[in-house]
């Protein structure tokens, strides 16, 4: 009996689609060989873990949510899991009317967001949104966790929530300094999407903590629909108000970078140095003191290195000097020093990240 072939598989490939094959095969091990010498610098011993203070519970994203569930649900004895689903089901489902006539998100972004997520952003931030993706273990920083609603590039409020567009900029520019890619190649609209499906995850995923966090707290359960409230209000688009420098960028002269290093080294109203070291080398005596919020440690940046994550727009750099980063032990500081004051640090700053001061 005659069998017919099937064309193009196995052995009975014509030479052009071997060809092809192997081209493609190259271009895999082209590919996995630039990731893995990109994320080279990024690269810890997976061994190696953190604790969250004396506490028992461990960094976030080493411990998945259900088992910090299980963990409550046997020590208080307080049935809690269900609790939660159901409250994040009626307050953040997709299919729940308070969500949907909330204008917390765009509603029709979410599906093709959940497309992008999945293909670029998982393999670090896990499908999730956990930060505790395959990849994650090997890098340093960890990729963020969205789920405690927490982002540290903003340009709001000192605690504020990100705006769509500093979502937006993060991805297209990426974080420099830290494994995360740029998005520039992703299609505009496609990078809008997956924006708002990081949005979505953030607010339920800090629902969902929150609801945990309290009830250890309060050793009780707490009533969903309260803490609904608290995280719609601050999701809530007019409580973000978006901060610019209180004036002008003054003229960025030695005397100015001179005016900032005395205010970089000043004891009483900054201690910048305490942290990032006199000479901003991200080894001042605090800089192994501190964890971020997310449980892991967390050193200053060494400003001798050039690379700032808000990106090099000064203006950015005034408003993390003035608002401090969410998450991280660096706080506001546009109480201790005034808006010319903080250009003046600024200036010093880059004099730093641009091979000393002058
Ligand atoms: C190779 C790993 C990697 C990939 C892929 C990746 N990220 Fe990240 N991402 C990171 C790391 C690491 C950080 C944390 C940087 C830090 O804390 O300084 C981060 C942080 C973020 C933040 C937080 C910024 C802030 O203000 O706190 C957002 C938002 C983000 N990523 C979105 C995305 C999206 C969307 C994608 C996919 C389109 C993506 N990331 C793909 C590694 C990655
Ligand atoms: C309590 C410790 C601490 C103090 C005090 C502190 N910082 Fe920081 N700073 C940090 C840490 C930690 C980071 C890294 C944040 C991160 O990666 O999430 C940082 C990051 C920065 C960045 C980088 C932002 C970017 O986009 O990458 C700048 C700029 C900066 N600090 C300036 C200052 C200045 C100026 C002062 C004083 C007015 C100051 N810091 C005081 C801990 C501190």
């Amino acid at each position: 009996m005659h069998i017919p072939s099937v064309p193009g598989r196995g052995a009975h490939a014509s030479p052009p689609a071997r060809a092809r094959r192997g081209a493609s095969l190259a271009a895999l091990l082209v590919w996995l060989a630039a990731f893995l010498i990109f994320c080279f610098p990024f690269l810890r011993d997976p061994d190696a873990t953190n604790w969250v203070g004396e506490d028992e519970r461990r960094a976030e994203e080493d411990v998945p949510f259900e088992e910090d569930v299980a963990y409550f649900e046997e020590d208080y004895e307080l049935p809690i899991a269900d609790v939660i689903a159901d409250g994040s089901e009626e307050w953040f489902g997709l299919e729940s009317d308070a969500f949907r006539s909330s204008g917390l998100v765009e509603l029709q972004r979410i599906e093709p967001g959940q497309q992008v997520y999945e293909l670029h952003c998982a393999g670090c931030h896990d499908d999730s949104g956990n930060g505790a993706g395959p990849a994650a273990r090997f890098l340093v920083p960890r990729p963020r966790n969205f789920l405690s609603g927490i982002f540290k590039f903003t340009s709001t409020q000192t605690g504020g929530k990100p705006l769509r567009k500093d979502l937006f900029g993060t991805v297209t520019r990426g974080l420099s300094g830290a494994s995360m890619p740029d998005f520039r190649l992703l299609p505009e609209e496609r990078r809008h999407d997956v924006v708002e499906y990081v949005r979505y995850l953030s607010m339920r995923g800090e629902f969902e903590k929150l609801m945990l966090d309290i009830a250890y707290d309060d050793e009780e359960v707490p009533d969903p629909d309260e803490i609904a409230e608290i995280v719609y209000d601050r999701w809530d688009p007019e409580e973000q108000r978006e901060i610019f420098p209180t004036v002008a960028e003054t003229a960025r002269d030695q005397a100015s970078i001179d005016r900032g290093r005395e205010y970089f080294l000043d004891a009483n109203r900054t201690q910048c140095d305490s942290c990032h070291g006199e000479t901003g080398l991200g080894d001042g005596v605090n800089a192994d003191a501190y964890q971020d919020a997310w449980g892991y440690q967390l050193r200053p940046r060494n400003f001798a290195a050039g690379v700032f994550r808000v990106g090099d727009d000064p203006s950015s750099l005034w408003r993390s000097i003035a608002t401090g980063i969410n998450g991280s032990p660096m706080g506001a500081f546009d109480s201790n020093l005034s808006g010319e004051e903080i250009w003046d640090v600024v200036h010093y700053v880059q004099s730093l990240s641009e091979g000393g001061a002058q």
